[in-house]
């Protein structure tokens, strides 16, 4: 049975008076890497706060790794490793000498050994002795997720990670991040709006805005719920005249290129013999069926 690494029940937050969070209700469970999906000022990082006991629910029941994090706050962040959206480090310090203090602080067994460990792993090895005053958006990230990591934490909360980052510091990252979880079954909570890097590494998805949750469930799950119509684009050398092809209804007809609609994937095998028995078909590709179309369907939905 898999365990509930982090639990809340129908958590209630609100910031003088507003509402910031609405009931929510959600769980990610041990060795998951969980997506967490919503607009701008849903209420992501305020939940990864709350996760972290550095502010307090008005209602609900929250638990981390067992733990409340409202009471036993100590023994969250003991197993807890956070990258908040802006992660503070001292200017006039190196990048080595940063994580050294912050190893020190999280009472790491072999320090030295860690902080060089995690300056190559997050690409740092080259700008370990750079004072972090100098150090570029991209740069200070990876240092954050250094940080992070140095106490080796069961349990990730990541916000933004690859906000800044280069395609490369991007793929490296998540690279990382997948590694981390398989390796070491390491939970990770994903707060990003960057749905493309994130589609085929999270394990669930939870959608949430104005701090209610919309969605729950794997791409494939939510895919079935939400992505009901396909589109289907065809290259063919068949030229079509008017808006259906054997029952199937055109979207684009364009030269070279068709685009079907239809309804369910059993039909696609159907479609394309139809197409192959009147012409040749070159390829065939199917649009929509990602996690930026299901952002969108969700919310056109649930509006
Ligand atoms: N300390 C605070 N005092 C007052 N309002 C706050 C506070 N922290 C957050 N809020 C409000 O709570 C709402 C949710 O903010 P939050 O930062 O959690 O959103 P988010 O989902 O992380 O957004 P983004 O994608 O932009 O990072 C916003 O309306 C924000 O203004
Ligand atoms: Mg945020």
């Amino acid at each position: 049975m898999t365990q509930e690494m982090i639990v809340l029940e129908k958590i209630n937050k609100s910031f003088s008076g507003v509402p910031v969070i609405n009931n929510l209700s959600f769980m990610v469970h041990q060795g998951e890497i969980l997506g967490f999906l919503g607009p701008n000022g849903s209420g992501k990082t305020t939940t990864i706060r709350l996760l972290n006991g550095v502010i307090t629910p008005d209602s609900g029941r929250l638990t981390v790794a067992g733990f409340n994090p409202v009471t036993a706050g100590d023994e969250v962040r003991k197993r807890c490793g956070v990258l908040t959206e802006s992660a503070a480090f001292y200017g006039p310090m190196t990048a080595r000498e940063n994580l050294l203090f912050f190893a020190d602080l999280y009472a790491v067994a072999t320090p030295t050994r860690r902080v060089d460990e995690l300056l190559h792993a997050c690409g740092l090895t080259p700008h370990a002795d750079k004072k972090v005053a100098v150090f570029s958006t991209g740069m200070k990230k990876r240092l954050g997720i250094a940080k992070a990591l140095l106490h080796q934490p069961e349990i990730l909360f990541l916000d933004e990670p690859t906000t800044g980052l280069d395609p490369e510091g991007a793929r490296t990252l998540l690279d990382y991040i997948q590694e981390l979880n398989r390796r070491f079954g390491v939970t990770i909570i994903l707060a990003t709006h960057l749905l493309k890097q994130v589609e085929t590494l999270c394990h669930r998805f939870i959608f949430i805005d104005q701090g209610r949750l919309l969605a729950d469930g794997t791409f494939a799950e939510l895919a079935e719920k939400y992505l009901t119509a396909i589109n289907l684009q065809v290259e063919t050398d068949l030229e079509i005249t008017g808006t259906e092809f054997q029952g199937f209804p055109l979207e684009k007809n364009t030269p070279g290129f068709l685009q079907f609609k239809v309804e369910r994937k059993e039909q696609i095998p159907f479609l394309l013999k139809a197409l192959l028995a009147s012409g040749s078909v070159y390829s065939a590709q199917i649009y929509g069926r990602d996690l930026e179309t299901l952002y969108f369907r969700i919310k056109e939905e649930k509006a």
